[in-house]
């Protein structure tokens, strides 16, 4: 702690690592290879490159900004801006908690696999949440999230993520070698990163592009202002640019590991929920070493969900803590309660029990109110707040003058990040009421 009290990051590196922990999740491992295989293969990474640098990045950048100059999370920073943002501060939190209640069923499947895997038990999807026992896992991560953030920043989240991001960069690499040399390698790689350029022509392939790039970077939700209150020194370009960059990376590597496989066993490269926990086990179970293999590849998919699960958790527990006097301890028992009764029905919508609204299960109805829309309007939210309520000298005292860099910035910043975010809002909206 220093002289402040608040906590603090043992260094720059472990402040790094553990926003790195935040960034690479499911939304990587996951989501980012069968967006890349749906939205034009290697020309998807152009509106990529754009959305992360462009905006994604200054994003970025803003929320360590305003973290660090106001030494608060999310609402009570809001709150000494101006007084009256403490609500929409709040409002942010509260889709935290929302995001964080489905994302944590995501991330029990993926226990429960890596078990099944280890265990040498073959997996049915159906099967599996067919039946009560995703309940019991839902409680088992939701567990090993609330030790690490009661364990404090330096001594539970930053430590976790020093341990976890080089054994999931390790695990990454080899898979990655291994399966580029099965036969299918080539043609697993040309479905994947093949440029079919006139999908670029799309407008849905660029707002595919602006949402994978907010939700990976974790950006727009103050997961990223909160980790920055913890930050008393160092560049924070810098420090964004290493996050993204590894984020990218290991985006990219995935899905080299991903095809290849799915090709070599000559099935369907199908997208959404299916390629994770159905096409990859069964092609695990047919390989040779497959049990080992699928039960490194789910270790690894756990390791990337825990650390961004625990990112979540951070910001309700810390806005509890500043704004309202808690303790951690108190503050983690409370929004770890309240997270699991959330996520009650995400989790029980893929169960026996089913539970759906019109149709649609209730997780996938989540990740689209919560993981998709409101995302994208907590991010418009708080570049308006920072950009146009934060004082153009304090933001530039926070990255380091005010050249004309920092004007380049501050243009993106006030009109560029909101306007792409208005346009994706819209677009998003309008395709759901198609
Ligand atoms: N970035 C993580 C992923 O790629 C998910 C995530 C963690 C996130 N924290 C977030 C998404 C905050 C939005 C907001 O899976």
């Amino acid at each position: 702690m220093s002289d402040t009290g608040r906590e603090e990051w043992s260094s720059t590196p472990g402040f790094i690592l553990a926003s790195i922990g935040s960034a690479v999740g499911i939304g990587n491992i996951w989501r980012f290879p069968y967006i890349v295989g749906s939205n034009g293969g290697g020309a998807f990474l152009i509106p990529y490159l754009i959305s992360v640098f462009l905006f994604g990045l200054p994003l970025m950048v803003l929320e360590f900004a305003i973290g660090r100059s106001t030494g608060n999370s999310v609402a009570s920073a809001f709150q000494s801006l101006r007084q009256r943002f403490f609500t929409v501060g709040l409002a942010i939190v509260v889709i935290v908690c929302l995001i964080l209640s489905y994302y944590l069923v995501i991330t029990s499947w993926v226990l429960a696999y890596a078990l099944f895997f280890a265990l040498n038990r073959p997996v049915d999807f159906g099967a599996f949440t067919g039946s009560y026992l995703p309940l019991a896992f839902f409680l088992l991560s939701g567990l090993a999230v609330f030790v690490t953030v009661r364990s404090g920043v330096r001594e539970g989240i930053e430590k976790v993520a020093r341990y976890l991001i080089p054994a999931l960069v390790a695990i990454l690499l080899f898979l990655v070698a291994f399966s580029l040399t099965g036969p299918g390698a080539l043609e697993g790689i040309r479905f994947y990163l093949l440029p079919d350029y006139s999908r670029l022509a799309d407008p849905g392939v660029w707002t595919a592009a602006f949402g994978q790039a907010f939700f990976s970077l974790s950006v727009g939700m103050g997961v990223m202002l909160t980790y920055g209150s913890y930050l008393k020194r160092g560049d924070l370009f810098r420090s964004a640019s290493i996050i993204a960059v590894a984020d990218m990376v290991i985006a990219i590597l995935a899905g080299l590991m991903i095809f290849p496989l799915v090709f070599t066993a000559g099935v369907d490269p199908a997208a959404g929920v299916n390629l994770a926990f159905v096409t990859l086990p069964s092609v695990f179970m047919e390989m040779q070493f497959g049990m080992v293999l699928g039960a490194l590849f789910f270790l690894m998919l756990f390791a990337a969900a825990l650390t961004s699960a625990v990112s979540m958790l951070e910001v309700p527990v810390a806005t509890l803590m500043d704004s309202y006097g808690y303790q951690r301890r108190r503050a983690t028992l409370l929004v770890f309660a309240a997270v699991m009764l959330l996520g009650l029905p995400s989790a029980l919508s893929y169960t026996a029990l089913r539970f759906e609204i019109f149709g649609a299960p209730f997780l996938d109805l989540a990740d689209y109110t919560f993981g998709t829309i409101g995302l994208i309007a907590a991010g418009l939210i708080l570049s308006v707040v920072g950009g146009w309520y934060m004082d153009r000298t304090r933001i530039c005292a926070e990255i380091g003058g005010c050249g004309w860099q920092q004007r380049i910035y501050m243009v993106l910043i006030r009109y560029c990040v909101p306007v792409i975010l208005v346009i994706t809002l819209a677009a998003n909206l309008f395709l759901a009421a198609l």
